[in-house]
């Protein structure tokens, strides 16, 4: 049966902690060529730098080959129907790496492709993301288990995918979002069951300082997701108190580091003195998305013996 990683929870806590082991393999050098000739599309219906780019580069490192396919070429379901998109590139490729607005796009596709289909961002979810970003974190702070991740903004994709990672490996995690930007209650639910059995915490706040007080890792994200620009006046004013700032880092424990998916806006989200500070990590985060997906490409493509 076709493996596919729509949300973070799909590979199970003990898949997930394999992902991230053997992309720290991948990352010292090991498990080169592990899928030769294998031709893998890239259908992105939104634009993209770190994730078009790292997994270009992550199949081509495994032998393998990658074609983009932008949204005007392919118009997926406009130009023609998601179920139909997905049967023909079915029939030449061995995997759909799709970023999408719509998570239900993404389950059409899985739904109608006999090839494995991966979530390169959804509105619901970033998968790939939150596995790089706690390997990230592995390196920084030596485990994942117990370390404090307070996320500060928008409870969005990004958000989402690393509440329901915390849960599943352990990571006690933190939310503060303005009144009606909070993650929803099906997924806090879902993080909580996960953490309940991991032995962490997943908890939610209004108040940004309660969030980060003795924080190992203060994390946000823009303010406005794709697909939402006409929020953005609205958006700008509402998170203007949730703004990462050098005093708000102040309250997290003396050696926490700084974390951002990226793109970054400075100014908003986050001070330029932060994200360029010594405690930021993002661009190890960036690199990081690389390792990742050639372990979650090697674990959905190479079957299992
Ligand atoms: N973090 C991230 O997914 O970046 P891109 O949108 O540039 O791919
Ligand atoms: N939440 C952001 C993440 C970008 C990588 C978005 O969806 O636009």
């Amino acid at each position: 049966m076709k493996k596919d990683l729509l949300s973070v929870v799909d590979p199970g806590p003990t898949g997930a902690g394999e992902l991230l082991e053997q992309a720290l393999v991948m990352k010292q050098g090991g498990l080169r060529c592990l899928l030769p000739w294998r031709s893998v599309a890239l259908l992105f219906e939104k634009p993209s730098l770190r994730t078009r780019v790292s997994f270009d580069l992550a199949v081509t490192q495994l032998g393998g080959h990658c074609l983009y396919l932008s949204p005007q070429e392919v118009g997926l379901g406009q130009r023609e129907p998601v179920p139909d998109v997905a049967r023909v590139l079915s029939r030449y490729v061995d995997c759909i790496v799709a970023r999408v607005f719509s998570h239900d796009t993404l389950v059409e596709l899985a739904h109608h492709a006999s090839v494995s289909v991966i979530n390169a961002l959804s509105d619901h979810e970033h998968p790939c993301q939150a596995l790089a970003d706690f390997l990230t974190i592995r390196e920084h702070k030596g485990r994942l288990r117990g370390v404090r991740l307070a996320y500060v903004g928008d409870g969005n994709n990004v958000a989402r995918s690393l509440a329901l990672l915390s849960g599943m490996l352990g990571v006690d995690f933190s939310i503060a979002s303005p009144d009606g930007y909070s993650l929803d209650d099906v997924t806090v639910r879902e993080a909580r069951s996960l953490a309940a059995a991991a032995g962490s915490s997943i908890s939610l706040t209004r108040d940004p300082h309660e969030a980060v007080k003795g924080a190992d890792v203060v994390y946000t994200d823009t303010w406005t997701s794709m697909g939402q620009e006409k929020e953005a006046a609205v958006r700008r004013e509402v998170f203007a108190p949730f703004q990462v700032n050098a005093a708000l880092m102040s309250r997290a424990d003396a050696d926490a580091v700084f974390m951002h998916c990226l793109p970054a806006h400075h100014g908003e989200e986050v001070t330029s003195d932060v994200l360029n500070g010594a405690s930021s990590v993002v661009f190890d985060q960036a690199e990081n998305r690389l390792h990742v997906q050639k372990a979650v490409l090697a674990q959905i493509l190479i079957p299992a013996d």
